[in-house]
């Protein structure tokens, strides 16, 4: 991708190979002396090594090649061989309208475009969903769009927590309340009504008291198994209560991914892949990697050169039931069969980090992933204040919509502290609380690298002042304004004169857009986009503070002004939208 380093990297890159170098001594980055010089080469020093030479000489030789080049305004050299580097403000100034005329803002697309499924879901039906969940939306759909912008084919998948004993325990639960029901009477020869027999909050009622009773007694414990067993052979009447329950959950789910802006191409789950698992478990044993444990099967998984002992993977239990590795190797073979992806990205909570390590080993030695590369993304948790795993005040796990409920209230009595929207109708004003606490719950997250622990605090993380959501739209509703005003006044955004002296930070940060996607792609790691995000806003408010731009009588000039402020919103607005941040038209 070309942003101003990756182009000055292709430059200086073409002199080292003139010089009979290697060009990738040339590599160029931003100086860590911006006092000295905006760019900064220290490829010299590597060079000398592989050829040889003092690094002093061949500073000296790339820099009188670099001289004559007009696309710099100054090349010198710096102690043992550094090379610092400045642009002409004229090349500058190109650069600048090259990406403002460019709809992609001077990112390329990948050449070579991927397949990419995601794993960022994992909901589990019945269980109200909660901020164990909310990490993995809020990265894996931010990867997605990355991804996607990049230029990749992407698949987010949701892959509900469908089956399994969470199941079998809310079946017997109703068998114990309702034995009337025509799902629980073997001679029923069917249909079965259309409605479901329980709502919503009553399944959510029913799961932790059925949990609760089948930890506490044992042989409340077996009817739970006996009913998750017969659910996983077929029987009709329990399939048909499964449909029920999964459809009035994947409501409730689709509301609260949706208040969140988080999105789904599928909405599968682990009960979809149950006929793979017997095929698949056949082919295992084919291959000889099958073995029987104590009456259960496991494929041992273990390496010679593990520092920390890696334990089979069991496949089915001594008593018949599959196990949740075995659910994520069947779903591995279906996306095999449906989208044949280069790379599945897992993004999930890093306690699950053993299991991913057995389930993709397993995957590899039985063949069954194909092409695809397989990739853990083990987020770090959300702590409270107090440093522990966030509860509620009264001690409990946060439910997915109250936090959002939490957040939008927080966000409205900080507009009313700014008295903002004080005179909008109360429905834009609602739309903008809700636009600014999902803001500041997401920028919180993703302004850390995912592996990262943080602490969830939610005054600091929804003020308008400092590394937040809300600052970041509030400074991109600003700059809307300004060209709003602009139209009113019949001013255009224009060409982007050479910079005036205060002008070059802030063209130099819009050139360096490419480069925080580029990371944020290759690392996994949407905080780069954040952090260049928080930069440019910062920069750009330290401009806007001196630049007059409406007010400029010389035309030319505000309409250079404004065409620069429309670039920051442009790259802003980009930003945002790959951090899954919608923005206000105004605040
Ligand atoms: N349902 C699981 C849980 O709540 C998370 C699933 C994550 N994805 C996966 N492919 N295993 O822990």
């Amino acid at each position: 991708m070309s942003s101003l380093s990756n182009l000055l990297s292709e430059i200086v890159g073409r002199v080292f190979a003139a010089e009979g170098l290697d060009a990738v001594f040339g590599k160029v980055t931003l100086s860590n002396r911006p006092d000295l010089a905006q760019f900064q080469c220290n490829g010299a020093l590597a060079a000398a090594k592989a050829s040889k030479q003092p690094p002093r000489a061949i500073a000296e030789k790339i820099a009188a090649r670099l001289k004559a080049d007009p696309i710099f305004r100054e090349v010198s050299l710096a102690g043992p061989g550094f090379i610092n580097l400045n642009l002409a403000d004229d090349h500058l100034a190109r650069e600048m309208n090259r990406i403002h005329a460019d709809a992609r803002l001077g990112v390329s697309p990948r050449a070579t475009p991927r397949t990419v499924v995601l794993d960022y879901g994992g909901a589990n039906i019945a269980k109200p969903m909660h901020v164990g969940h909310l990490r993995a939306g809020i990265i894996g759909d931010s990867l997605r769009r990355i991804y996607k912008f990049a230029g990749d084919e992407t698949i987010g998948d949701v892959h509900l927590g469908d089956w399994g004993l969470q199941m079998g325990m809310l079946i017997s639960e109703l068998a114990l309340r309702r034995p009337d029901l025509p799902y629980f009477d073997k001679s029923f020869t069917g249909p079965y009504p259309k409605e479901s027999p329980v709502t919503l909050a009553e399944l959510e009622e029913m799961y932790p008291k059925a949990s609760g009773d089948s930890k506490a007694d044992p042989a409340r414990m077996e009817l739970s198994r006996q009913a998750t067993a017969e659910l996983q052979d077929g029987r009709p009447g329990y399939r048909a209560l499964w449909q029920h329950f999964f459809d009035i959950s994947v409501v409730a789910l689709r509301r609260d991914y949706g208040n969140l802006g988080v999105h789904f191409d599928l909405w599968k789950g682990e009960a979809i892949v149950h006929d793979l698992i017997a095929p698949m478990i056949a082919d295992m044993k084919k291959k000889g990697l099958v073995e029987e444990s104590d009456g259960a099967e496991i494929v041992r998984v273990a390496e010679p050169t593990d520092k920390h002992e890696i334990p089979p993977v069991i496949l089915v239990k001594s008593d018949g039931a599959f196990m949740y590795a075995t659910t994520d190797l069947a779903t591995i073979v279906d996306r095999v069969k449906c989208q044949n992806p280069d790379l599945s990205i897992y993004v999930v909570d890093h306690r699950q980090g053993l299991h991913f390590v057995q389930v993709f080993r397993a995957a590899k030695k039985a063949g069954i992933n194909g092409k695809g590369e397989l990739v853990h993304l083990g987020y770090g948790t959300m702590n409270g204040t107090d440093g522990k795993p966030f509860k509620t005040r009264a001690g409990g796990v946060m439910r997915l919509d109250d936090l959002y409920q939490m957040v939008t209230d927080e966000a409205m009595k900080k507009l009313d502290e700014h008295e903002i929207g004080s005179d909008y109708e109360a429905a834009e004003k609602l739309d903008i609380a809700h636009k600014v606490g999902v803001a500041a719950l997401k920028f919180a997250d993703l302004s850390n690298n995912p592996i990262a622990n943080y602490v969830f605090d939610l005054d600091r993380f929804s003020s308008f002042e400092g590394k937040t959501g809300p600052y970041l739209l509030y400074a991109a509703v600003r700059v809307k304004s300004l060209l709003r005003k602009a139209r009113e006044q019949n001013d255009t955004p224009g060409t982007i004169l050479p910079p005036e002296p205060g002008e070059r930070d802030l063209m130099l940060a819009l050139g360096q857009l490419p480069d925080a996607i580029e990371t944020a792609y290759a690392d996994l790691a949407p905080n780069k986009i954040a952090d260049f995000a928080f930069t440019l806003a910062q920069t750009f408010s330290a401009y806007y503070a001196n630049f007059h731009i409406l007010s400029e009588t010389d035309t030319g000039i505000r309409r250079s002004r404004l065409a620069i402020a429309e670039l920051v919103l442009k790259e802003l607005e980009l930003c945002l939208e790959l951090l899954g941040i919608a923005t206000p038209d105004r605040m």
